[in-house]
């Protein structure tokens, strides 16, 4: 038993990181982060986890298992054990956004027998970088920054969060620079999301729904062990 015990944990003292380290897991873009604070305020984790686990029926259903290296920029990380609900590690791209502004606003309208609450009011709650609901954005970022999230300074300048943010949500805006924040966030998916004209809480949570479990590239991506 001791014997074991050390075997199992003593390397993990020599290591210097026990994360692998990923092509493509980027920090999140403003506006995804953005979308993220809105589904820790809302509490979807209540009844959804991300992390998928490696074993067949699950992999079967969800796609590749989670890897450490995919959550390590969440903080607080949203791994879960509750699931009422699907796993969402993986739904990024899985549904259009038109399903899901219409699945988030009434998901009985399109699984009949789901118990998932109705989030319409997030269509009426417009978001900006300096609006009195998100102003903290460039704070969030900050602080994420803090905790090891390598956002560069550049990324962190409020003008370039506020720009990023509104390249993201409005990209065909007269102040929009999409190659700037692609750049910035290689992958980030810059489109209007919830289909109306003003930017809102629904916008930010579908660009995050959207990003979920693809910045991986998995047709490339070789495990460690195996290389
Ligand atoms: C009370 C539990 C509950 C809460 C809270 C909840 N959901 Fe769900 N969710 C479900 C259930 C059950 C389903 C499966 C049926 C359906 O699609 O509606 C689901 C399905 C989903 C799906 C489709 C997943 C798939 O792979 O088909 C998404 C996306 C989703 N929820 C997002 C959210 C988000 C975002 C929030 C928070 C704003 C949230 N949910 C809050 C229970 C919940």
């Amino acid at each position: 038993m001791t014997v074991g015990g050390i075997v199992e944990i003593a390397p993990l003292f020599y290591l210097e990181n026990t994360i692998e380290d990923v092509e493509g897991v980027r920090p999140y873009s403003p506006l995804e982060l953005a979308g993220r604070n809105i589904y820790i305020r809302e509490g979807c984790y209540v009844c959804h986890s991300q992390m998928i686990r490696p074993m067949r029926d699950e992999v079967e259903r969800y796609g590749h298992y989670s890897l450490a290296a995919e959550s390590k920029y969440d903080h607080p990380f949203q791994w879960g054990s509750k699931r009422t609900g699907p796993d969402l590690a993986r739904v990024g791209g899985r549904y259009s956004d038109e399903w899901h502004v219409d699945h988030m606003s009434d998901p009985q309208s399109v699984v009949p027998e789901s118990v998932m609450p109705k989030y319409s009011f997030l269509m009426n709650r417009p978001i900006s970088p300096d609006s009195s609901n998100s102003n903290h954005i460039a704070q969030v970022m900050a602080t994420n920054a803090f905790v090891g999230v390598p956002y560069t300074e550049e990324q962190l300048a409020a003008e370039t969060v506020a720009m990023d943010f509104m390249s993201q949500a409005n990209p065909d805006g007269d102040d929009s620079d999409v190659d700037a924040l692609l750049e910035r966030y290689p992958g980030a998916q810059a489109r209007n999301f919830d289909g109306q004209p003003e930017t809102t809480e629904m916008d930010a949570l579908i660009a995050y729904l959207q990003v979920l479990g693809t910045m991986v590239d998995f047709e490339t991506f070789e495990p460690v062990a195996s290389r």
